[in-house]
């Protein structure tokens, strides 16, 4: 059985690139109003990686968080395959349930990697979305 750090090194061998660039976006977070920044960060089949952060709007329902900012502007670029998608936050680092849904519609087995700032430099934990939202909708 293998510990978690090797389960991470094995699974996601790029995980400190995807980490970085997701920290890294989180400094251009347009959040105003919560004060909380979210960077994401997402790797497609053919080893590109899109960033993003999280942007919020005077009409608070309209913002947009980090994971789908990332997600779009892959999507956008033409990528269709996402093996593993990075979220950093300080806290507890977890993708909301609405982003969740957003992702299953293009891998329900997406590998998630948590990376809590509060643990400074340590690796991000590892995670499946089919943990993090086990019955999501399907048409
Ligand atoms: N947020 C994200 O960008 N991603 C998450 O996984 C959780 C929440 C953003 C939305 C909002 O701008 C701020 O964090 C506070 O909720």
């Amino acid at each position: 059985m293998p510990s978690e750090s090797e389960e991470l090194e094995l699974r996601v061998p790029r995980w400190k690139e995807l980490q970085q660039a997701s920290r890294a976006v989180r400094a251009n977070a347009w959040a105003p109003y919560s004060r909380f920044q979210v960077g994401a960060a997402v790797l497609t089949g053919n080893g590109t990686i899109f960033s993003g952060c999280n942007v919020e709007n005077a009409s608070y329902g309209l913002t947009i968080c980090a994971e789908r900012v990332a997600m779009c502007s892959a999507l956008a670029a033409g990528a269709r395959d996402f093996p593993v998608l990075c979220v950093s936050l300080q806290g507890m680092a977890v993708p909301c349930g609405a982003c969740c849904q957003f992702l299953v519609e293009f891998n329900s087995r997406m590998v998630i990697l948590l990376d809590d700032l509060a643990r400074e430099n340590g690796p991000p934990e590892l995670t499946t979305l089919d943990q993090l939202l086990p019955r999501a909708f399907h048409l």
